[in-house]
């Protein structure tokens, strides 16, 4: 939530920030400003809406030259979508801005009204810029230090001091920052997506540490003063993964690298005789050898990704999983010990309930294991193991190549966690992975649904409440292709477990009901196909998906996709991609912002 950038060096900062907060908009979009050092001190500049409106601002103002400045796009928590509201916040010598929550602020706003200091918004980041400032007497490392220990919550900042121009002082508590020095000069933003421009190479700033910015040289600073040299990352994309490249949007984009971010994720942990090896990725294969139990946490499409997770663990382990969502999960008082492997699945490594109930379980000495795309996130650094997703940037808010990418990380645990356990043989372990290879071609065939799925979602635009129905791990991706269509196409919709349906929720089951009948499944292809006619006897619209071309009787769907066939496990995958693209063009028929829909932010960096 919130992006973050600043810059100081030799390049014109206002190109510099307006790029960066173009690139990190989807972090939130309800109001963008940027503060900078011009000779007469420090300009604010900030508005409600996107970072176009900032933009027409900053070029509508008296022309400035500024080679050092912050910048902000806010996803409001504290106060209304306002201008006084947008970052950046100045109070006194004190002009900064922030990522997080600061849970305390009331406390603290209590005790500065009592020094006679009020402020002038009604956001939580003005408070912190007003408790930086009383702490400030010439020595910034000094007051940010001190304000560690009245700050309450999670936060990411950049400052600027009025008395110490080209310098950016940034602190880092939970919210996350990344930083590299180049030839032009020191960039730190909250996420790669902004500084790929000038460096692959860049470092993650670690926990209550403070980084000094100046054009020459970054150091970062921990609690006690001492310099030190944090671990630098290296990033395998450019530039071009994160721009649209040609694609109307960002989503469209995404779902089509799919069959790329698979195969980078799938194709390296391939060993001979088409077996599983995740010895690259540090994970000793004994991991799995004492563990009696299984939780997967989550949330949204990730926690989605687990519930096919577990079919697949369990049906191959025959251990017990249980998939939980990680904001629940955090306050259950969960069952875990060092018997337990907890499994955290994010694409930002960074969602905040997520990273909690990872740090739960490790409080009970179960071992953890975290899927993430982000390299070098929170949750990365903060697990026992980490397998990554090799998906790339993904920038639309709505998640696609990083969920199919979660999905082949959880399919090539269950394979070599089965044959760690003998629950399978080498040549059946090599058996499914070869299934898993063939999702590949799968999905770019797939792909080619594109021109059907745009047609049939002309028939979902208008409707107000829709049905995703399936059974086994065709329910599983049903909740995944709901939330797709609800997040991005603003549709009420919900996913059944088919069988349930006529346990009380058929009843809104009326004359053109949209029903997107997922039947994959053989085990339970018959009784999917009983269902289907209930709710068809009801009057319902039935856009039907089946794994290869089935004979089926065409008096039960309008539509039908074919996929191309794969054995039944498989099928989520090439599924997934025509529920992304039913979502996608309901959404553009509707005229809608699909990469960055209304209320919703790409990293929910916030409880
Ligand atoms: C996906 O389309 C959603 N925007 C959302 O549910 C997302 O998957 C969730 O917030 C978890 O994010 P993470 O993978 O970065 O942890």
């Amino acid at each position: 939530m919130c992006g973050i950038i600043g810059f100081t060096g030799e390049l014109d900062a206002k190109n510099v920030l307006l790029e960066g907060l173009e690139s990190l908009e989807y972090r939130g979009y309800d109001s963008a400003g940027i503060a900078y050092f011009n000779d007469d001190g420090i300009h604010t500049i900030k508005t409600t809406g996107k970072v176009s409106s900032l933009r027409e601002k900053v070029e509508a103002a008296p022309k400035f030259h500024s080679t050092c400045g912050i910048g902000h796009t806010r996803w409001a928590t504290h106060g209304g979508v306002s201008d006084t509201n947008s970052h950046p916040h100045t109070f006194g010598k004190v002009t900064l801005i922030h990522n997080g929550i600061i849970e305390n602020y009331h406390d603290l706003e209590t005790k500065l009204a009592a020094e006679g200091k009020y402020p002038v918004s009604q956001t939580d980041t003005e408070i912190a810029a007003m408790l930086i400032d009383h702490l400030y007497q010439g020595n910034p490392m000094k007051a940010l230090k001190e304000a560690i220990k009245y700050l309450e919550g999670a936060y990411a900042f950049c400052v600027l001091f009025a008395d110490k121009p080209g310098v950016i002082y940034c602190l880092r508590n939970g919210s996350p920052l990344v930083a590299c020095h180049c030839e032009k000069g020191s960039i730190i933003a909250s996420d790669m997506v902004a500084l790929i421009k000038y460096s692959k190479e860049y470092f993650v700033l670690p926990e209550q540490h403070i980084a000094v910015l100046t054009k020459d040289q970054i150091t970062v600073y921990d609690i006690n003063d001492k310099v030190v040299s944090p671990k630098m990352l290296y990033v395998n994309w450019d530039l071009s993964a994160a721009m649209k490249g040609g694609y109307p949007h960002f989503m469209l984009k995404e779902i089509h690298e799919q069959p790329e971010a698979l195969r980078s994720t799938i194709i390296p942990r391939v060993r001979k005789g088409n077996l599983p090896d995740l010895s690259g990725d540090g994970l000793p294969h004994t991991i799995i050898d004492s563990i009696n139990r299984i939780i997967i946490t989550a949330c949204g499409t990730a926690m989605h990704a687990g519930l096919i997770g577990k079919v697949m663990f369990e049906r191959l382990l025959r251990i017990p999983v249980t998939v939980e969502i990680a904001s629940e999960f955090r306050y259950q008082n969960p069952i875990m010990d060092n018997n337990t492997l907890v499994i955290t699945i994010s694409q930002s490594g960074e969602t905040a309930d997520t990273l909690a109930a990872l740090r739960l379980a490790k409080t009970s000495h179960a071992k953890t294991l975290s899927i993430v795309n982000v390299k070098g996130s929170s949750i990365a650094r903060e697990s026992d193991y980490v397998l990554y997703t090799h998906a790339g940037p993904e920038i639309a808010v709505a998640s696609t190549k990083a969920y199919t990418a979660q999905l082949s990380c959880l399919y090539l645990l269950a394979f070599s966690f089965a044959l760690e356990k003998g629950k399978v043989t080498e040549e059946e372990c090599s058996k499914e992975m070869e299934g898993l290879l063939q999702i590949i071609p799968a999905i770019e065939k797939a792909l080619t649904f594109d021109v059907l799925a745009k047609d049939i979602s002309k028939n979902l635009k208008d409707c107000e409440d829709l049905f995703f129905i399936g059974r086994g791990l065709d329910y599983a991706l049903s909740c995944e292709g709901s939330i797709k269509l609800k997040e991005i196409s603003y549709i009420h919709s919900e996913a059944y477990a088919a069988g349930e349906l006529k346990h009380g929720t058929l009843s809104l089951v009326t004359e053109g009901t949209p029903v997107i009948a997922l039947a994959t499944q053989s085990n339970v292809y018959s009784k999917m196909i009983s269902n289907i006619r209930e709710v068809r006897a009801r009057g319902a619209m039935v856009i039907l998906i089946t794994n290869g071309n089935v004979t089926v009787d065409s008096s039960i769907y309008d539509y039908h996709f074919a996929l191309p066939h794969l054995s039944d496990d498989f099928a989520p995958f090439t599924a997934a991609v025509v529920l992304q693209l039913l979502a996608y063009y309901t959404s553009v028929h509707r005229g809608l912002d699909v990469d960055q829909p209304r209320n919703l932010a790409k990293s929910v960096t916030v409880e």
